[in-house]
């Protein structure tokens, strides 16, 4: 592996090889989104506790300090929308030199493996690895987005994230799902876990990112259940606790009842 493509990697995963990334590319998809109508405002009190950001680069030139001392990760796939025929069908939308311009540590496109469009944005993964490789630059491959989410299994996690980490990816983020290590077993990649849609309690959040880094994950690429709590900061802290501590499900929640 070339320098710049280590130099890149060390600052997105941190020296305990584990990681935090807070996404706020929503809106590519689904347009305005619940806390991310003034996506600074939202993300700035959080900044002490994720590892780098996830972000379109329209968000970035529009809402994010260029002074911002993290790592930016660039979302480069989209050209589809929640009303549109089908979400899966993405192109790639960012050029190299444009994320290179815009100084990304790493680039980050949707997978839609099983769906319609299974060649065509697997043949996106391939085609990004194959420039990127040339810059340094790492590619994380999103997996399972949409409707994909329903087959939340093992099986076709795994069978996902392996065929992403075959065509080249660098990281490679899912969601947890039960026996995690069956998906992280098979990666030869570095697997990270998003959240999903808010989900009711943060004891839940808790549990699947608790588990999911014992059975192997190296952090998380969480954002809705962050950003949309009510006690945001909080739930970073102990979300960066549970990744970068060890912290437990019940020490995390201590964290969170402190501000409650
Ligand atoms: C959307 C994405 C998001 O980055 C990913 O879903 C993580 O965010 P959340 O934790 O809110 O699900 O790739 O396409």
């Amino acid at each position: 592996m070339d320098w710049g493509m280590k130099n890149r990697l060390s600052r997105l995963i941190q020296p305990d090889g584990r990681c935090f990334f807070m996404p706020i590319d929503h809106g590519y998809f689904q347009g305005p989104t619940t806390k991310l109508e003034k996506p600074w405002e939202t993300i700035k009190p959080l900044l002490p506790y994720f590892d780098a950001l996830f972000v379109t680069r329209g968000v970035l030139r529009s809402a994010i300090p260029p002074a911002i001392d993290k790592p930016i990760i660039l979302r480069v796939s989209g050209g589809t929308s929640m009303v549109g025929k089908d979400l899966a069908d993405e192109i790639l939308t960012t050029s190299i030199e444009e994320a290179l311009r815009l100084n990304a540590s790493a680039v980050g496109l949707s997978v839609f493996i099983g769906s319609d469009y299974e060649k065509q944005t697997l043949s996106n993964l391939s085609s990004l690895v194959n420039e990127c490789q040339r810059y340094g630059l790492p590619v994380m491959a999103v997996t399972a987005v949409g409707r994909e989410l329903e087959k939340r299994d093992a099986r076709y996690l795994g069978l996902c994230c392996r065929i992403c980490a075959e065509l080249g990816a660098d990281v490679v983020k899912t969601y947890w799902c039960e026996e995690f290590d069956k998906v992280v077993n098979g990666c030869p990649v570095p697997v990270v876990m998003a959240g999903g849609p808010k989900v009711d309690t943060d004891r839940e959040v808790f549990e699947f990112v608790y588990d999911g880094m014992q059975r192997g994950a190296i952090g998380i690429n969480l954002g809705r259940n962050v950003w949309q709590n009510k006690y945001s900061v909080a739930m970073a802290a102990a979300l960066n606790a549970i990744i970068h501590e060890n912290a437990t499900p019940e020490e995390a929640g201590k964290i969170i009842d402190r501000c409650n």
